[in-house]
């Protein structure tokens, strides 16, 4: 019975390849590195253009000026939003989130914008793969920055030692976890090690912690109160922030440069973690968040993306932020 579905929607799929797109195909494929079983490369075929056909149509309006943001076809377009979201978003929210210490400004202007990447607070784009572990990446992030303000050097720290030791602090590895449970972790842990010495496997491994590779540590951390004034004060004070947000959009799956801003997004159904480097205004006066990004240099504006500003805490953003303490 399954059997027969499958070959159903194989014939299907086969059936509505637009023998024009075969170049483009093999070039797409190429490009990523995808390799397929005969079965599989049909049906990744079929909603491959689906995705290109929704890239195509989206950007012509944004020629138009519809849209403040472009789609391009990268390593997720061969892949349905659903299967994107189960495989990609990691962040398991708290219903029960309440902020305990929180951050209190020490300045009383922010600056109008800010790039902490000039100032050598942010480490290369990492990639997480067919992994759930977004929190993981967010974490090391802040804590990279808060490090380097603090002891002038600059470390790469491990995601791998946070998806295999934080489990008891309620993460689950590549099905997901928090970054302010990552940070208890790092500070009952007395440190995480660096990427160097543990290295990224993106799947769930055996605790190898070793004390003696240790990076950088914590003492705890401060989440931020939900407002996109008060994230932009801890931007502008602090440095790179710990934020969460929706990213189950076939938008942000596929986007490619511009200001992003969804009508479907919620600010309250959180799934994705990343971190928040900066701020600023677009050339047409559209403001933004700069935001760091795990999925690799071939998404997005080489890993990173620009979130909507003062557009409503657009996609969550400044809902449940925070930053470690060094
Ligand atoms: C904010 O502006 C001041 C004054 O121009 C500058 O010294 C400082 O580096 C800026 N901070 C950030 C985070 O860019």
């Amino acid at each position: 019975m399954v059997a027969l579905f499958v070959l159903a929607l194989l014939v299907a799929a086969a059936a509505g390849r637009d023998l024009r797109m075969d170049g483009r195909w093999q070039s797409y494929m190429s490009t990523h590195g995808k390799v397929y079983s005969m079965g599989e490369e049909v049906l990744r075929r079929a909603i491959w253009e689906d995705n290109v056909q929704y890239i195509e149509t989206h950007n012509r309006a944004a020629d138009q000026g519809e849209h403040s943001y472009w789609l391009g076809e990268n390593q997720f377009a061969d892949m349905t939003t659903e299967e994107f979201k189960n495989t990609m978003n990691g962040y398991v929210m708290n219903p029960h989130h309440q902020v305990k210490d929180l951050h209190v400004p020490t300045i009383s202007i922010a600056n109008d914008t800010v790039d902490w990447r000039t100032k050598g607070y942010v480490t290369p784009i990492k990639d997480q793969q067919e992994c759930g572990s977004c929190w993981a990446f967010s974490s090391t992030g802040s804590l990279e920055g808060q490090h380097f303000k603090s002891a002038g050097k600059l470390v790469s720290l491990s995601e791998q030692n946070l998806v295999d030791c934080s489990k008891k602090e309620g993460n689950k590895g590549c099905q997901g976890g928090l970054m302010d449970n990552a940070f208890t972790y790092i500070k009952k842990n007395k440190g995480i090690d660096t990427e160097e010495s543990y290295s990224y496997s993106g799947i769930n491994g055996r605790c190898r912690f070793k004390q003696a590779s240790i990076g950088a540590t914590d003492t705890g951390f401060k989440d931020i109160s939900r407002s996109e004034d008060a994230l932009q004060m801890a931007v502008s004070e602090v440095g790179p922030i710990s934020v969460a947000m929706d990213a189950s959009h076939k938008s942000f799956q596929l986007y490619k440069k511009g200001v992003y801003s969804e009508r479907m997004c919620s600010s309250t159904i959180l799934d994705h973690g990343v971190l928040a480097v900066g701020y600023g205004a677009s050339d047409d006066g559209e403001a933004y968040w700069l935001v760091k990004n795990s999925w690799g240099m071939l998404w997005g504006q080489e890993g990173y993306f620009m979130m909507a500003r003062n557009k409503e805490n657009m996609c969550g953003i400044a809902t449940t932020a925070s930053y470690p303490l060094v």
